[in-house]
């Protein structure tokens, strides 16, 4: 009987290659070879802890069956990764064992309790909103920090209210600020509008809470805001501790820089020439300002809706 060619599996973490025929998957090869490869379903495509990153040679892997389909989709793969355990090869490629010990199969465990897309993290275009409050440092300098808590914790959770009623969430808070995203898993809206309804939604319930602030601590707040629309990597970033779904990347600290400009031009919202190019046919009124932003290199053009 004729036997099927065999080709090569070019291993870049542990520097070796081995011999993979047509009739078995990735997993067999390796395990053949006594490469130490995590398949801990047994093979099954359940457990998707045989994953591997295909560096070269996507093109000689066979396209996923359903069992690697329905994996796949669960956890956003990108066509690049695939499961050892279900996939057979045409032609030589080169990979790099994604699973290598305890971490790395707890963190795994976790993606698979959760049933979101970006459970693996993913590189999404986002709009990223970032607020603060004019006279917080006034008001922090005056009351005793069990005030301070109180009131940030509640302000939060109405500012919470209106970001998730515009399907955002918010990401992160440091102080008076609040990081907030909008758009995750759905490119088919208009997150910039969704952050800008948010907003308007956050000063509707700012009237509320500055009734409370004025009756106990006779203050009152404002809140500036920048909204940037950019490419950020999001996923759910794990510290043992706590875990939080986060966004990272430059367009990030972009919005914050935007949200700072607020104080230069005495204005309260303020939106990146991208975010602004997604709205701008809804909005024809706007005044736009140049400016030199901390940290990045030549000018930016702002706007503000009126
Ligand atoms: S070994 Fe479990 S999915 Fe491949």
């Amino acid at each position: 009987m004729k036997k099927n060619p065999s080709h090569k599996i070019h291993l870049f973490k542990e520097q070796n290659t081995i011999n993979c025929s047509e009739d078995n998957t990735i997993l067999e090869a390796s395990l053949a070879a006594h490469v130490n490869h995590t398949h801990a379903c047994g093979g099954q495509g359940k457990c998707s802890t045989c994953r591997v990153s295909v560096m070269n040679g996507i093109e000689n892997c066979n396209p996923r069956n359903i069992e690697e389909q329905q994996i796949a989709k669960k956890l956003n793969f990108p066509a690049e990764i695939r499961l050892a355990c279900q996939t057979k090869i045409t032609g030589n490629i080169s990979i790099r064992r994604m699973v290598s010990d305890k971490f790395d199969m707890d963190i795994i465990s976790e993606q698979f309790s959760e049933d979101s897309k970006v459970a693996l993290g993913s590189q999404q275009k986002l709009t990223i909103v970032f607020t603060d409050i004019v006279n917080y440092t006034s008001f922090a300098e005056k009351f005793p920090p069990y005030d301070i808590v109180h009131v940030l914790n509640r302000y939060y959770r109405l500012m919470n209210s209106s970001i998730q009623n515009s399907s955002g969430f918010i990401s992160d808070v440091a102080g008076d600020g609040i990081l907030a995203i909008f758009g995750i898993n759905n490119e088919n809206k208009n997150s910039v509008l969704e952050a800008i309804q948010a907003i308007k939604g956050m000063n509707d319930n700012l009237i509320i809470f500055n009734n409370y602030l004025k009756e106990n601590f006779n203050t009152e707040f404002e809140i500036r805001a920048g909204i940037h629309f950019g490419d950020v990597v999001v996923g759910p970033f794990d510290t043992g501790e706590m875990k939080k779904m986060a966004v990272i990347g430059d367009n990030v600290n972009y919005a914050s820089r935007i949200e700072s400009a607020n104080k230069e031009f005495n204005t309260k919202v303020l939106l990146s020439e991208e975010a602004f190019q997604e709205v701008k046919i809804l909005y024809p009124k706007y005044k736009s300002y140049s400016t030199r932003l901390k940290g990045k290199t030549g000018q930016y053009k702002l706007y503000e809706i009126i």
